[in-house]
């Protein structure tokens, strides 16, 4: 069977990133060790990255236990998965049985061919589960929903050959990264409002307090010389979380749903924040200790656009993703 060269994200997931890619390729540094993708989900950037002949090597970790399994199942087994999926019919019942089982009593090639099936023919394509932690959506009706894609399938166990993938919580990354890698954190956004479920990837949610650890796990990386890129809603409490000298924050925008239900989409404004100078030919981290004058002098603490800093992809990826 062909091999596509082209992997691509091969499950649809909530807060995917698949769009906002120019912005954040525009964003990368000029050369880094390691890439860390600690909030993997669909891995849109990791895909990307891989793509273009970027990675060396990647490290790719999420908390969710059936994601990093499907993973490894795809990595590991991919004759083993695309064989149950050819064999999987588009059909109510069907779903709703599988949807039943226990995922842990199923063998890895098993729970990965679940998920993809339930995630590509389910509503709207959502991983949601209840508080016992069981899948939950309900049946999705398309014409011809891709749960079988052997070729695209093939290519990313061919990409993952050279990943370590790992189940976690974000602030392992801290006992993995070395001087010189670059971590991408794409944590689940700050609600821009009441309506906007975007916390409902997990069943513990993703608060606050949670933000604030991410920022400070982005404090000590760039203590350690380790670059990171966060992207994350335009809330208040966002900038004031990453305004810091060491942090520059560029507004991006994204086409995303904007009322509960995904109904009505519109461009929503996005941040992205990294620690380094991504136009320098190095990879130098922005310096930590400005003091308060000078801060206030050079607007570092200010979004990158008020201060009329440009990157130099700038208005392509503006223009990209608008
Ligand atoms: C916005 S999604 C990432 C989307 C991804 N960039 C993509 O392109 O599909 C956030 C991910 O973070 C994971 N997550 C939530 N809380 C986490 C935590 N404490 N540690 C690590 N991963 C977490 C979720 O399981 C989800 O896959």
């Amino acid at each position: 069977m062909a091999v596509s060269a082209t992997p691509r994200p091969f499950l649809k997931w909530a807060g995917g990133k698949t769009q906002l890619t120019d912005a954040l390729m525009a964003r990368m540094p000029p050369a880094f060790g390691t890439y860390h993708e600690p909030f993997l989900g669909s891995g849109a950037l990791f895909f990307r990255l891989y793509r273009e002949r970027k990675l060396r090597r990647a490290i790719l970790s999420d908390i969710n236990p059936e994601l990093i399994d499907t993973y490894l199942a795809i990595r590991d087994q991919p004759a083993a998965v695309i064989q149950l999926l050819a064999e999987f019919p588009y059909d109510k019942t069907f779903y709703y049985q599988l949807r039943a089982r226990n995922p842990w009593e199923m063998s890895l090639a098993e729970r990965a061919a679940r998920m993809i099936y339930l995630n590509k023919t389910g509503y709207n394509g959502l991983y949601r589960v209840n508080r016992q932690g069981r899948f939950n959506v309900p049946f999705g009706r398309y014409k011809s929903p891709r749960y079988f894609d052997p070729e695209n399938l093939l290519a990313v166990s061919r990409a993952l050959q050279q990943a370590e993938i790992i189940c976690a919580p974000f602030e392992s990354v801290l006992t993995r990264a070395q001087a010189g890698d670059w971590v991408y954190f794409d944590p689940p956004y700050m609600p821009i409002s009441e309506t906007a479920h975007f916390t409902a990837y997990h069943a513990d949610g993703f608060g606050l307090a949670d933000q604030a650890r991410l920022r400070d796990v982005c404090l000590r990386l760039t203590e350690m010389g380790v670059g990171v890129m966060v992207s994350n809603s335009d809330v208040p409490d966002i900038r004031d979380l990453y305004g810091r000298p060491c942090f520059r924050i560029d507004t991006v925008f994204a086409n995303r749903a904007i009322n509960s239900n995904g109904a009505r989409r519109g461009k929503i404004a996005e941040l992205v924040i990294v620690n380094y100078d991504c136009a320098g030919r190095s990879f130098d981290l922005r310096p930590r200790h400005m003091p308060d004058q000078h801060k206030a002098k050079t607007g570092a603490n200010k979004p990158a656009q008020q201060t009329g800093e440009a990157l130099p992809h700038e208005a392509q990826s503006q223009a990209g993703i608008a």
